[in-house]
């Protein structure tokens, strides 16, 4: 296997970090690592805000369900699907309102953010950096768009907490790989399958052992668990709202 390869195969979320600072320069190599993921269109939905102020961190860190390395971690970047940047420069271009609000454009933006922001978490990772995706700002996206003066056409995906690690993980295992990739046609899970209770065992210990014993859950147990309760259903007001959604 090669160098990218490992890399990419020793990820795994970093939740505590050393203070040591992130340079401008080093951030810039991130970003532009970001910059030159896939982009739907060549359209570069993607707008990434630093949050330095201490006072903005800890509201953040809270509005994310108190998630305390949101406030602490050395670099903490709020990655938005941005339509906005796009749309100002067609419309002047037409010199017309654009038709707005398809629910393609919500994808193109979204997807074109996800894979930008993976790359600078690898960017970081290939310096012995580590950092976690921070899914919890959108408990409170309205709060979140105000604290960062979004406007209509942008949204905040997600975060991302980055910082030399005080920390080292254990590897969560993924499902098998012949349960993920399939051949030809989709091939539904079969609950009774040996390989999914075999996965099932390997993530009830890796819980076991990282917590100490305190949590004993299966991937299935996890996932009802997930999926038995509401998801956030304000985003779709709040996604209306910001002008997206809307057909
Ligand atoms: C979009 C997204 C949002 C996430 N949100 C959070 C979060 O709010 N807090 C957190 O601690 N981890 C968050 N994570 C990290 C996941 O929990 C983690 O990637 C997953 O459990 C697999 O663990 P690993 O990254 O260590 O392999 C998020 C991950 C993604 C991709």
């Amino acid at each position: 296997m090669n160098a990218t390869q490992e890399l990419m195969r020793r990820h795994t979320s970093v939740r505590k970090f050393l203070p040591d600072a992130i340079s401008d320069e080093q951030l810039q190599h991130w970003i532009q690592a970001g910059q030159q993921a896939s982009t739907s269109s060549f359209i570069q939905a993607t707008s990434v805000i630093r949050v330095r102020n201490p006072t903005t961190r800890c509201q953040l860190a809270e509005l994310a369900g108190q998630q305390e390395y949101v406030a602490s971690a050395p670099l903490l970047l709020v990655f938005c699907a941005d339509l906005l940047r796009a749309s100002t420069l067609a419309e002047q271009q037409l010199s017309q309102p654009l038709p707005q609000g398809y629910i393609e454009h919500l994808l193109i933006a979204t997807v074109d953010t996800a894979l930008f922001a993976q790359n600078v978490m690898l960017a970081a990772e290939s310096e012995q950096y580590g950092g976690v995706f921070i899914g919890g700002i959108r408990n409170a996206p309205q709060q979140v768009a105000e604290l960062l003066a979004l406007p209509s056409l942008v949204y905040p995906v997600f975060a991302m907490c980055l910082g030399k690690p005080d920390q080292a993980p254990s590897l969560r295992p993924r499902l098998p790989t012949d349960l993920v990739l399939m051949e030809e046609r989709y091939q539904p899970l079969q609950p009774e399958d040996p390989r999914l209770h075999q996965y099932d065992a390997e993530v009830r210990q890796y819980y076991r052992e990282r917590s100490g014993g305190k949590k004993d859950m299966s991937w299935s147990e996890q996932m009802a668990q997930l999926l038995g309760k509401e998801a956030r259903p304000h985003m779709l007001a709040f996604l209306h709202n910001q002008g997206f959604a809307l057909r």
